[in-house]
């Protein structure tokens, strides 16, 4: 199983319609983790039993995912609150330890996400996550047929290149 994590917190979000279309170009068996915005606000004081059914939910999916697929609009240069705010229940619990992972910004203008790219690289890196391909793509850069499909074009042949590296 894939699971797909958007950083959006928007219903309407390109960044979850884009991971959708990436899953079914996979091929494989997804999983959206499309609640991540309900997670509560990590604490350090909460991280014990009874965890919130979220959390339980996000770290159960996470263990059992194969491989994982970010994709993460920016806000304010920066990662999403939700998405940080996900990662940091993860601090200690580990469910990213290693886990292959492909990492996408997908914003629709300059500087193309780059800053937030990073900052979800570096808290990857705090998490020891596997990493196997990250890219900063513009929406502009990615169209996509009536299906909701990725349409033929240079960004297909990367993520397709990209699906191909996970294991
Ligand atoms: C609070 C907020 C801050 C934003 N900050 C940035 C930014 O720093 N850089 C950028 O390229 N886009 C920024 N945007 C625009 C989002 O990247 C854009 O709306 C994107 O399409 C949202 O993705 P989504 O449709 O998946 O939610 C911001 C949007 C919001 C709501």
């Amino acid at each position: 199983m894939l699971l797909l994590i958007s950083g959006s917190p928007s219903a309407e979000s390109a960044n979850s319609r884009f991971l959708r279309a990436i899953g079914q170009m996979s091929g494989r068996t997804i999983c959206a983790a499309d609640y991540l915005a309900d997670l509560p606000v990590f604490q350090p004081g909460r991280d014990k039993a009874p965890w919130p059914p979220t959390v339980l939910r996000w770290r159960k999916e996470l263990a059992a995912a194969e491989a994982v697929i970010f994709s993460t609009p920016a806000y304010l240069h920066n990662l999403p609150g939700v998405l940080k705010n996900a990662l940091d229940w993860l601090a200690s619990s580990g469910e990213l330890d290693q886990k292959p992972a492909l990492v996408f910004t997908f914003t629709p203008s300059s500087p193309r996400g780059e800053r937030a790219r990073q900052s979800l690289l570096w808290s990857l890196e705090a998490l020891n996550t596997r990493v196997v391909a990250e890219a900063a793509l513009y929406q502009n850069d990615v169209s996509f047929t009536e299906n909701g499909d990725i349409a033929a074009g240079d960004s297909r042949e990367m993520l397709v290149e990209a699906l191909g590296l996970l294991p």
